[in-house]
């Protein structure tokens, strides 16, 4: 268990072994993004797509996709970054180099299936807004990171996507803080050890 705080209250996170420290020291963002990727891993069918890759998210969820035979789809739009991902891509990983939009629904079609849980963790704050909006009406559980950062946090049309959604969960366990949205699993409920306010 790693602790962290949430409205000033403790909290503990349940994470995958090996990867306590990471939470810990780096990755905030991966606490409620593991619980919800636990969460569609029980009760959904679709893959997983990442809007951003890098070392923290990208390899926990290869690890999880790769022992349950579900795709990891990590979209990017930066070429160093495209490239790093590509060498060490797993089976049941794929890494797409791309700023469009309708990706999703060209992968969806390439797959059979749609996307159960998707994480926006773009490089840029203002590509995270329109990613936010695309994925949110596809998506099971729509987790993303740095909800309170300027040009995400600040944007309108995304307070009111947050406030649309039936379950709303926020981890403010560090700085930058992780939001979980549903319409169908209420993700605060099952997060016992994290409050789940907006
Ligand atoms: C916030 S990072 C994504 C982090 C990723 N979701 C993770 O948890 O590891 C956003 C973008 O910055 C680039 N990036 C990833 N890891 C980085 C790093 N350690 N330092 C600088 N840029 C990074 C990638 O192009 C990525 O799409």
């Amino acid at each position: 268990m790693s602790n962290g705080s949430v409205e000033g209250k403790k909290i503990s996170i349940t994470m995958p072994p090996g990867w306590e420290p990471v939470y810990r020291d780096f990755g905030s963002h991966l606490g409620l993004l593991y619980h919800c990727a636990v969460i569609i891993d029980k009760e959904c069918k679709g893959n997983i797509i990442e809007i951003g890759g890098g070392n923290w998210s990208t390899p926990m969820l290869r690890e999880l996709v790769s022992i349950r035979q579900r795709w990891l789809v990590t979209i990017e739009d930066n070429l160093e970054w495209y490239c790093k991902l590509c060498k060490c891509e797993y089976p049941f990983h794929k890494v797409v180099l791309t700023k469009e939009l309708n990706t999703i629904e060209e992968l969806e079609v390439e797959y059979g299936r749609p996307f159960a849980l998707g994480f926006v963790d773009a490089g840029c704050m203002a590509d995270r807004v329109p990613w936010f909006h695309h994925l949110a009406p596809r998506v099971d559980i729509l987790v993303a990171h740095d909800i309170n950062a300027q040009s995400f946090g600040g944007d309108s049309s995304v307070i009111s996507a947050i406030k649309s959604f039936k379950y709303c969960c926020v981890d403010k366990s560090s700085p930058m803080w992780t939001i979980a949205l549903s319409n169908r699993f209420d993700i605060y409920k099952s997060f016992t050890q994290v409050e789940g306010v907006w």
